[in-house]
Formats: C-alpha cells, structure tokens, sequence
C-alpha cells in the first residue's frame, strides 16, 4: 500500500527532456513559483511611495503617460509643461485619483530661471527630486509647418533650427545642471533623458532634431553618469522609435511592423527607475520595434 507520507517527501517537479542523448532533467516547481513570484513583484509590486519624480512635457503624450502611472504607483509627480491650461487639467485629473499627489508648474525647458524654479518647487512641496524624466521635446520642422514653406535645410530660418536645439538638448542639459544640485546633496537620483532613433538615423532637413537627441543620447548621458556616481546617481537615456502619441508615427516602419503604444516605453522608463533596474546606468537603451536594426538602403 502506498504510504502518503512518501507522496509529501518527494518534490513535485516538472520534467522535460533536454535533448534524446541526455538524462530527463527536474526542475522543481519551487523555481516555477519564484519565477512567477518575480513576475508578479515586477508588474504588481512596483511602488514608489515616498518617490517624487519630475516630468517635464507632462501635458502630453508620453510625459503625460508617465505622470498617469508614477503617481498610480503611489509617487508625487511634479508635471511641467508651457501648455498651462491642459496641465491644470491633467494635474486636477491626479490629485482627484487619490494616490500619488500632483503638483503642476508651468515651465519653459529653455528659461533656466524656469527650470530653477521647477525643481525648486518639487523639493519644497514634496522634499525630495528623486527622479527627473525630460520628456518636453518635439522636431521643430513640423511643429512650426516648415515643410509647406521651404524646400531645403540651409532655407530653413535659424529660429526654427533655435528652438528644436533649446528645447531638445538645452532644456535636458539645464535640468540636469539644476536637478543635480539637489540629488548631490540627497546622495541619490535617478535622470531619464529622452532621445530618438532619428538620433541614430539622422534626417537631412531637421537637422536640429537628429544633432541635439544624439548629444544627449551619449554625450550629456554618458557626462552626468560620470559625474553623479560618486554621489550614487544614475543617468539613463532612453530612445524610442515611433510612438503613437501622433497617429503618422504609424507610418515609421519597425521590425515588428508597428509603431509603440505610449505605456510600452512608460513600462521600460518606471522599470529602470524601479529596485529592479537599480544598475542600469550611463547607457542609452534603443527601445524600437527593432527599427535601428533594420537593412538602411
Ligand atoms: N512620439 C514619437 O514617436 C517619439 C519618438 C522618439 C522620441 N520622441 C521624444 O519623446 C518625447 C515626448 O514625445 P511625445 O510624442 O510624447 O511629445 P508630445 O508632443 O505629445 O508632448 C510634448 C510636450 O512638451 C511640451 N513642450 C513643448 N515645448 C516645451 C518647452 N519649451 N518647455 C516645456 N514643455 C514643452 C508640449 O507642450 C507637450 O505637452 C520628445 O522628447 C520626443 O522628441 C518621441
């Protein structure tokens, strides 16, 4: 008679086989449930109570992605943005939620006293700046409709090109410089700055847009990370493909034949910001569809 004690000794285990010339291998099914137990911390236990994080182009798109889920996860979100009428909205749209707190503060990236007075505020409302995102940015050429008015890049007036460099590069460059002094003294922090496959890829006619997201790709990331690790902060850029915060980014082909929902690059963002991306620094990660590795012609 079979004893159920036995039934209780052995492990329950499950069993593949390798390959035809190999012996069955075991695997305990206490390596299936921590595995799982991993995945469910990863997507269901990311918090970030008692963080505050700013997000600067946070009335919009992925800025605004971002901000929706920080402060879900139980952070204080700092949301700066020009646009000051959709920023009261969404700030409002926040707080009402009840978990993390919103703060709005109308900031032009490109006026350093603006910057100044964005981190400012955060530290004093939530005190802390543990996280800045530099998500405000756009590709000047379109924003300001130069296709439909001049043929090609040396036509183009200066202004245009000014704006994309400021808003781009200057204003990631100058929250940074701010945002630093406070995570000097906090000895910790974390900067995500944003960049572009187009900074990769290049683009003959907006040219401002390709010049100033590869001088933060690997110049201002690699610089800060340098800088700041003596002081335990991380610098990390990320660099999407297309996204559909706009419908022709479905147009921009990738490997995987389509273009990112805005939460996917929100998922890689709050991951590296998380314990669980704690040594992911002074890199730019590509995040895709597998664009950047695609034949060029
Ligand atoms: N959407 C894409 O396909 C894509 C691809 C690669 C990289 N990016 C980059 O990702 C970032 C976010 O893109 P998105 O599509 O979510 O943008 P978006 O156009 O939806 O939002 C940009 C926000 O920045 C704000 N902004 C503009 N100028 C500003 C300034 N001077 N100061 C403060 N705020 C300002 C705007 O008001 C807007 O709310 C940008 O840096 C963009 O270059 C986007």
């Amino acid at each position: 008679m079979k004893n159920h004690d036995d039934n209780k000794k052995t492990p329950v285990s499950f069993r593949f086989r390798e390959n035809r010339n190999r012996c069955d291998v075991k695997i305990p099914i206490s390596v299936f449930i921590l595995h799982f137990v991993s995945w469910k911390e990863r997507v269901i236990f990311m918090s970030f109570t008692n963080k505050t994080a700013i997000a600067t182009g946070a009335a919009s798109g992925m800025g605004l992605e971002f901000s929706r889920s920080f402060s879900e996860l139980g952070g204080n979100i700092v949301m700066c943005d020009v646009n000051e009428k959709a920023l009261k909205a969404y700030v409002d749209e926040i707080n009402s939620k009840g978990k993390g707190k919103a703060l709005g503060v109308v900031c032009d990236v490109r006026d350093y006293l603006q910057v100044e007075n964005a981190c400012k505020s955060a530290f004093d409302t939530f005190g802390s700046i543990d996280i800045v995102c530099n998500f405000a940015g756009g590709t000047a050429v379109r924003i300001f409709n130069s296709y439909d008015k001049y043929d090609e890049f040396p036509d183009v007036p200066i202004e245009v090109y000014d704006w994309g460099m400021d808003v781009n590069l200057k204003g990631q460059f100058y929250f940074c410089h701010v945002a630093l002094r406070y995570m000097r003294e906090q000895k910790s922090g974390l900067i995500v700055n944003i960049g572009s496959i187009t900074g990769m890829e290049g683009d003959g006619y907006g040219i401002d847009y390709p010049t100033s997201k590869a001088g933060v790709m690997f110049g201002l990331t690699k610089s800060v990370a340098q800088f700041g690790s003596k002081y335990g902060i991380r610098c990390v850029c990320v660099s999407p493909g297309p996204v559909l915060t706009r419908e022709a980014m479905s147009n921009m082909k990738t490997l995987l034949g389509r273009a990112a929902e805005p939460n996917e690059i929100i998922d890689l963002i709050l991951f590296i910001a998380s314990e669980k991306g704690r040594f992911i620094n002074g890199e730019n990660i590509m995040i895709d569809g597998g664009r950047n590795a695609m034949q060029r012609q």
